[in-house]
């Protein structure tokens, strides 16, 4: 791993158009379900996403069941150790198998009992002997194509798509030394947002918002904004000490063997479409997005600190700031983004003009607007 990198941070990130001619995009962006309906085909159903971490599933039976945009996902661990993806379908008649996190020796959907092996393979359909041509084999749980990043789990629903560590082009360069994959997550919380999946995103990504929304908590920032390649972008908000806790010492030293652009602050990276990382000099947390409908999302909030802070008979006590710390922000953005959503249903609403601010806001507008096609970029002009 380089413990330095080459990526290196600009004022903003702007190609075009010129600065002065770029709005905010068309409110039916934000509104129309039709939209929402192209962006899940196009963009969802075919781009990587974060499903959680491998240690919420440590040993062979744990399991966690999750919502995703392709519908109920469980990922379980098998006798043999290895991680795998489901849809969380009985294939009987489609009954939801697992709910939540456990662990479990086999899976027994909890309609006719037909049971699954933690592999996904069928053991058993109770009654389903007597029927002809009946096997068991063709009848396991379906998969879900899967990566592992750093700890990071990703699902795909599209088996064309390229694979993560292409998507991720050179993140890892920027990243790599906060060494994700030496973390544990230790808190998570599941927020329901009644605003567009794109508007939490795009005010992760800017810190136009933060002296206004956040002054009671974070406060005002400024941010320095990489370019990149692959499917991502980061913007680094500059902070000699940890702004994942409020205050003035934060209870947990820096990360060792941070590199020098790490150290410098605080990286709020989107893999596009739906997953931030925050990575703060001395802890990682996320912020991932399930689009739910055109103006109704589901926000997951979870932290992550190095498993060698974990392991301090005090962790708890010195991780609880960090925790309230990432819901007080995340509810004063939801509180805001709810007012957006609101006016941005007005018939009189329209694009305003854009500031320097608003770089990767625009970029990602940009991103998604690139993926869908061209009929309904045009129809949201209209
Ligand atoms: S739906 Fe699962 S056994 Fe019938
Ligand atoms: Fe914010």
């Amino acid at each position: 791993m380089s413990s330095a990198t080459t990526l290196v941070p600009e004022p903003y990130v702007w190609t075009e158009p010129p600065l002065g001619d770029a709005k905010s995009a068309p409110t039916r962006f934000y509104t129309d379900p039709e939209v929402f309906k192209a962006e899940v085909e196009h963009i969802h159903l075919k781009t990587w996403f974060f499903a959680g971490r491998v240690e919420e599933v440590p040993s062979p039976g744990d399991y966690k069941a999750l919502d995703s945009i392709g519908g109920p996902v469980l990922l379980v661990r098998g006798e043999d150790g290895v991680l795998r993806a489901f849809a969380n379908v009985c294939r009987h008649r489609a009954s939801i198998l697992l709910e939540g996190c456990g662990h479990a020796n086999n899976i027994i959907c909890p309609y006719h009992a037909w049971n699954y092996r933690l592999d996904g393979t069928l053991a058993g359909a109770p009654g389903m002997r007597e029927v002809p041509k009946f096997e068991k084999p063709p009848h396991g749980l379906i998969p879900i194509r899967m990566e592992v990043w750093e700890g990071a789990i990703f699902l795909n629903y599209d088996d064309n798509a390229p694979d993560l560590t292409a998507y991720l082009g050179n993140l890892p360069e920027l990243l790599g030394s906060h060494r994700f994959g030496e973390m544990v997550k230790t808190w998570h919380i599941e927020i329901d947002v009644n605003c567009n999946w794109k508007l939490l995103l795009e005010n992760a990504m800017e810190t136009y918002h933060t002296g206004i929304v956040h002054a009671a908590t974070v406060g005002a920032q400024r941010s320095v904004s990489f370019p990149t390649s692959g499917e991502w972008l980061s913007i680094q908000v500059q902070s000699s000490r940890s702004i994942a806790v409020l205050g003035e010492e934060p209870p947990f030293p820096a990360i060792e063997g941070l590199n020098e652009q790490a150290r410098k602050g605080t990286y709020f990276t989107l893999v596009a479409p739906t997953t931030q990382f925050a990575c703060a000099q001395d802890c990682i947390w996320w912020l991932a997005v399930r689009p739910v409908a055109v103006d109704r999302s589901v926000l997951s909030v979870g932290g992550c600190f190095p498993s060698a802070y974990t392991e301090l008979p005090d962790f708890e006590s010195r991780a609880a700031p960090y925790y309230k710390r990432w819901e007080a922000v995340a509810l004063e953005d939801v509180g805001i983004l709810e007012k957006q959503q609101r006016g941005l249903s007005s018939k009189l609403s329209r694009p305003g003009p854009l500031s320097w601010r608003d770089d990767m806001v625009l970029a990602m507008n940009r991103w998604v607007m690139a993926r869908l096609p061209a009929h309904v970029v045009d129809g949201m002009h209209d």
